[in-house]
Parts: structure tokens; sequence; C-alpha cells
């Protein structure tokens, strides 16, 4: 028997939802017998006047719920569910809230695509493994529980470990009432959201953005509103037409070696964006995750050094300068802000890891982090200058700038090639790396694609480059000139 599926919209919920949600009541209500067929997505689609992929969608969570099963040459059938599965088994997907259930999961897929661990990867927005200081920071670990025993393990202030906290605010001129220390930039970012946005509460980002600010927003309900962002980084005519139109909570920027781009804000460009915010009393949220690495060009002082409005609250992070593990970062803002953050903070994570804390306050006192961003950054450099060096000799057809700084080259495809395509072929050729739509709020990047320069030496650099070369080829032959592909015999 074919199921006659007749369903009315009846609320705010999204469509899919509403038709899984009609459905499942059905099968509960024991209406259809297993092996009944489902009508197809497109007629569905049709009947219902929806589209195709809203149908798709309930039918893949009435798949994963165990009610449907997709055969081979017969179309979506019910499934005989056994009695203990019924009962027994939590529907996990069923008690999701609807923020989570709809939650964007191609990042989660694509970071699946890449856990490969064959792959050269350029995927990573890391630091080098190879450099991480692990030595030192293994015997300061050791004297700081020597020196300061189970006290060191007690609980931690949560607004940070006072010494390291004293610490970040000297060395970004600040008081220590205005620095709240995390585990980890991620962190504060939640913080934020949850502080400020509540669901349908507009949040303006860069376009494209880091992905991960994107999702920490959208969790707490946003509805974000891209502004372009291109080699000198946000769109100031655009931003301004956007706030004609938008009151949005805040805006949210990466203005020094910005990922995914690694383009950076000149002085200028600053102080014209603090002004336009300033008059439309604007807060900011300064996200300065990369500005340890620099290259080369000229410095660039922090919006939140510029400002003169108390506008920025300011979010950064160990974990490019020295490794991720260690999970501290820390914002900055008004003393008032940091009480209410750390309030909020309390709420989920009681204060940072205090042996970790305090480790890194005695590395950085001892003038160890400077040592290490003095070490790495000439080698990140050269890494690269031998990526661009790679791009421009097996590539051709990509374009991108160099960037100062950071950690990312952002590529310009040749005109037609999708870059989740091209993921596909280089991961059949062991070469990894992050595709562009991940960094978009509301669509676009297609044909751009981010590579992380810092974690292979110029050799291995060049190999995966040339990977990626045939790969190009392989997606679209005709683009380009290949000479120098072929001349070394790579193609397959
Ligand atoms: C711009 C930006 N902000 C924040 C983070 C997250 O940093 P953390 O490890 O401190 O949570 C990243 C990591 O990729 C990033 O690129």
């Amino acid at each position: 028997m074919t199921i006659a599926v007749e369903w009315v919209t009846n609320n705010e919920r999204p469509l899919h939802v509403q038709i899984a949600d009609s459905l499942r009541g059905r099968f509960e209500r024991g209406d259809f017998h297993p092996a009944d067929h489902l009508p197809t997505t497109r007629d569905l689609a049709r009947d219902l006047g929806v589209s195709r992929s809203t149908v798709v969608r309930a039918y893949e969570q009435l798949t994963r719920e165990g009610w449907i099963e997709g055969r081979v040459g017969m179309g979506t059938l019910v499934r005989a569910k056994s009695s203990t599965e019924a009962r027994a088994t939590p529907n996990w997907d069923l008690l999701l809230t609807d923020r989570v259930r709809d939650q964007n999961l191609e990042y989660a897929d694509v970071l699946r695509m890449l856990s490969r661990t064959d792959l050269l990867s350029f995927a990573g927005g890391l630091p080098s493994p190879e450099f991480y200081p692990g030595e030192p920071l293994q015997q300061i670990a050791g004297e700081v529980l020597r020196q300061q025993g189970p006290r060191l393990l007690q609980w931690c202030p949560v607004d940070g470990y006072p010494p390291l906290r004293s610490w970040i605010a000297e060395r970004i001129e600040s008081t220590p009432e205005n620095v709240l220390v995390l585990s980890g930039s991620t962190q504060g970012l939640h913080l934020i959201a949850q502080a400020f946005i509540d669901p349908g509460d507009a949040v303006l980002v860069e376009s494209p953005t880091y992905a991960g600010a994107l999702r920490s927003f959208r969790a707490a309900g946003a509805r974000i509103v891209s502004v372009p962002s291109g080699p000198d980084g946000i769109d100031l005519e655009e931003l301004e037409t956007t706030l004609q139109r938008v009151r949005p909570k805040f805006l949210y920027v990466i203005p020094t070696y910005h990922n995914p781009t690694g383009s950076s804000l000149t002085v200028e460009k600053r102080r014209r964006l603090l002004a336009l915010v300033a008059r439309h009393g604007l807060p900011i949220v300064e996200d300065d995750a990369y500005s340890s690495l620099r290259y080369d060009g000229p410095h660039y002082p922090s919006l939140r050094s510029l400002d003169e409005n108390g506008l920025v609250i300011y979010v950064s992070t160990f974990s490019k300068a020295v490794f991720p593990g260690l999970r501290v970062g820390w914002l900055v803002a008004p003393a008032d802000l940091v009480r209410r953050l750390s309030g909020l903070r309390n709420l989920i994570d009681l204060f940072t890891n205090s042996l970790t804390q305090a480790t890194l306050y005695e590395f950085c006192k001892r003038g160890l982090l400077e040592a290490h961003l003095q070490h790495v950054r000439p080698i990140y450099e050269e890494r690269r200058d031998a990526m661009a060096a790679a791009l421009r000799r097996y590539c051709p057809g990509i374009s991108f700038d160099v960037p100062h700084g950071g950690l990312f080259i952002w590529a310009r495809l040749p005109r037609g090639i999708d870059s989740r395509h091209l993921l596909e072929e280089s991961i059949n050729l062991g070469l990894g790396f992050m595709v562009g739509p991940l960094f978009y709020a509301e669509g676009g990047g297609d044909d751009r694609i981010r590579l992380c320069f810092a974690c292979h030496p110029p050799d291995a650099i060049a190999a995966g480059i040339r990977k990626l070369g045939v790969a190009l080829k392989q997606v679209q032959p005709d683009s380009g000139d290949w000479r120098e592909v072929r001349a070394e015999g790579f193609v397959v």
C-alpha cells in the first residue's frame, strides 16, 4: 500500500519538522504496516506544495529515528520497529531543541572527510606541532606544582589566575578588572552570544568569517546578517548601508590576519570603522587570534587600542601563538561587563584549569612566549612564501593575495570549479583543505578554498600544492595552462 499523506501547516516550526512530526504521529498510532510505501519525495513535495529538499529532510529525520528506510529500486518503506527498540531507546533526535536539531551539519561532515590520518592536510587552523614548546612547559609545570603544591590545585578565581590576569592586562595596556581569562576564545564567543543574543536578534558578521563564531551565534538563535569582506577587510560602505536597515546587537570582526582571508584593515580604515560604529552606537566584538603571527608589512594596532568610546569587546587566545591544547584565551571589556560575563561563565565552567594558567604565566613571564614567537615567525613566513610560489607554479588559474601574517592563504579557484568537488578529488590524491562555503553565513564561497601554510615544511607544501594542481586538472581539464604539471609527470 502507498501511504497518502495529509498535512496542514499549523505552526511556526520548520516545515520539515512538521512533516516528520505528522508522519511520526501516524506511525505511533499504528496507522501503517511494515513495508508500506511512502510517496516519493518528489510526489509528496508536489502534493504538499513544499520544496523537495524539505521532504528529503523530513524523510532523513524519520530514517535516523528508525521509522522508515530507503531500499534500492523499491523507494521508501515503513520499517518494522521491534517493540524493544521502540520502547527502550530514547529518541534523542526528537528530544533535541529546534536550534540544535537545525544546526548546519555540513561543518561536521567536512571535518569527518578530513579526519583521514593519511592526508597531507592544509585544512587545520593551527600552528605547527613540531615547534610546540613541550619541554619548557613540562619543566615549568613541574616547578609550579612543586612550589605551589595543593594550593594551586584548589579552586581558582572564575575570572582567572590573578598573576596571569595581571600579565595579560599589562601586555595590552589594560587593567586586571577588565580582563576575563577563558578556556579558549571560543568560550568568549559563546559567552558573548549567550549574554547579548535573544532568538531572532540580528548580529553582523563579515562575509566570509570564522566558522566557529558563526556556530556560536547561530546556537544562541542569532539572525546573522553578512557584510562583504575583501582583500582589505570589511566593506565600510556596505556596512553603512546595512546599518540603515538592520539594528544589530553587535558587529563581529577579525581585523588582523583574518580567518579565512588573511586580510588586515589599515589603520586609517580601523579609524573609519570605529567612527562609523560610534555614530550608530554599535558594539564591536574584535577577535584578535592571529596578530602575534606577523611576518612582514605594517604593525596593526587593535581596534580596542584605538577605541575612544568603549565600544569594543576584545577576544584573543594563546591557541595560535603557542598551541591550542592549552585552552587558554581571554577577553577584555568594561569591568561591569566582565563581571556579568564571568557570572555567566561560572554556570558552564567554574574556572580555567589553574595548573595550565600558572604554567602559562611563568612561560610568559620568563620571556619564553616572545622567544617562541621569534623562533616560529620566520619559519611560518618561509612556509607562506613556499605555498605562494607553489600555487603560482602548479595551479594556474588560481588567484590569491599573500597575507602579511596569520596562517592562511585564501584562494579563488578558476571559473566553474566547485570547492567541494575539488576537495573530493584532492582527498583521493591524499590532500586536504577547507572549502569556502563553511565561512559564509548566507551562501557563497563555492569558488574559494582556505589553505593553512604553517604545518608542513616547504618541500611537503610544494608536493601538496602539486597534488592540488592535479586535482584541479581532473575537475576541469580545460582550464589554465597545465604544462608545468605535465612536465613533471604528475598527471594521472
Ligand atoms: C578567528 C578565530 N577565533 C577564535 C578561534 C578559536 O580559538 P580558541 O582555540 O582560543 O578557542 C579560532 C580558531 O581557529 C579563530 O580562527
